[in-house]
């Protein structure tokens, strides 16, 4: 069977973004895959954190994975740092990327750029985003479309190392969803709908309440031709919002477009607000009962001690071809 890696990161709290891009996604491949689901609490340390509210984030998340319809008796579903060999490999990927090519990546000028005081550890996330993904054996990364360039380097890296070192590591390949691979914010449609965004009211996030949710949708951003259509060019809030209820619905955005034409834009955000809320509210029911329960920590270590058994004889392969 194939495998498949994918992380998201236990900071702030997770959008429709997230859920649309990735963890949607997780759930479809559990089937046919098998599957390792990340928390990946490294990567949220390269800034800084508030360490009570971390601890919390992380449970919150792994509650969310669950609720969203993760099955942790099929998937494996874990935290990054109860599996050293995510850092020894990544330290190993570090070893073998060159200082240009991190440098290059958009992610790191977006998150650097004019800033003071900017961790190395920013830098140096890509390399260990690729090990995460490279100690799993993964042949397929399931991500929103803002992490297809990591992915390709996480490629480039393996085959540098391979060329190195001997055929070690398994290049994965990159999936990102038909529908949905890069949900916009509702206040700036131009922009990536994003967890570390300090303006809410574009953000969706999946615990919101209904009444956050209509608000939202209400006040989304779209222009002045009342005419429901998908244009992403010229009518890009409009066309988030049909992207965003043809993820959630299954139905196809020409389907969409008939059952708003002549509607007007008030009726269009009251049906996707339906769609959403329609969509959330099963998996924040679940949501709320995992949190209280002691279920999740066992699901956890569980996962994490299967994790371990394969990342390390990834790792010892690692090693031993590059001869430490
Ligand atoms: P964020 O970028 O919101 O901080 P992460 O970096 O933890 O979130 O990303 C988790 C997953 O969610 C990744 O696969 C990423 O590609 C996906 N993702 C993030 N934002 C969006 C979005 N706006 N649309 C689609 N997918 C997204
Ligand atoms: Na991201």
């Amino acid at each position: 069977m194939k495998t498949i890696f994918s992380g998201v990161q236990p900071t702030g709290t997770v959008t429709l973004g997230n859920y649309i891009g990735a963890i949607k996604q997780f759930t479809e491949l559990q089937n046919d895959f098998d599957c390792r689901f990340c928390i990946v609490d490294q990567h949220a340390i390269t800034v800084q954190q508030d360490p009570d509210e971390l601890s919390k984030t992380i449970r919150s998340l792994a509650a969310i994975y669950i609720a969203s319809g993760i099955d942790p008796e099929k998937s494996t579903l874990f935290i990054q740092s109860e599996v050293p060999a995510h850092a020894q490999a990544g330290w190993m990927m570090q070893c073998i990327s060159y200082i240009g090519e991190l440098e290059r990546m958009t992610q790191f000028k977006d998150k650097s750029e004019g800033k003071e005081g900017v961790s190395a550890a920013l830098l140096t996330y890509p390399p260990l985003m690729a090990a995460d993904i490279l100690i799993y054996n993964t042949h397929v990364v399931p991500v929103g479309e803002d992490q297809k360039q990591h992915v390709e380097l996480t490629r480039d890296l393996a085959e540098r190392f391979n060329k190195r070192y001997g055929n070690v590591l398994t290049i994965p390949e990159i999936r990102i969803p038909k529908v949905g691979a890069r949900i916009k914010s509702l206040q700036d449609p131009l922009k990536k709908m994003s967890k570390s965004d300090p303006n809410k009211k574009g953000t969706v996030a999946i615990l919101d309440t209904p009444k956050e949710i209509e608000k939202k949708v209400k006040s989304a951003v779209t222009d002045s031709d009342g005419i429901v259509k998908f244009d992403e060019t010229n009518k890009p809030g409009v066309s988030n919002l049909l992207t965003i209820e043809s993820a959630l619905s299954g139905i196809l955005i020409p389907d969409l477009e008939v059952k708003y034409e002549g509607l007007g834009y008030g009726a269009f955000k009251a049906g996707v607000a339906e769609a959403i809320i329609g969509h959330l509210t099963p998996i924040q029911e679940r949501y709320a009962d995992l949190l209280n329960s002691s279920e999740l920590d066992v699901h956890l270590d569980r996962g994490a001690e299967k994790a371990n058994k394969i990342a390390t004889a990834t790792l010892k392969k690692m090693e031993s071809a590059m001869g430490i």
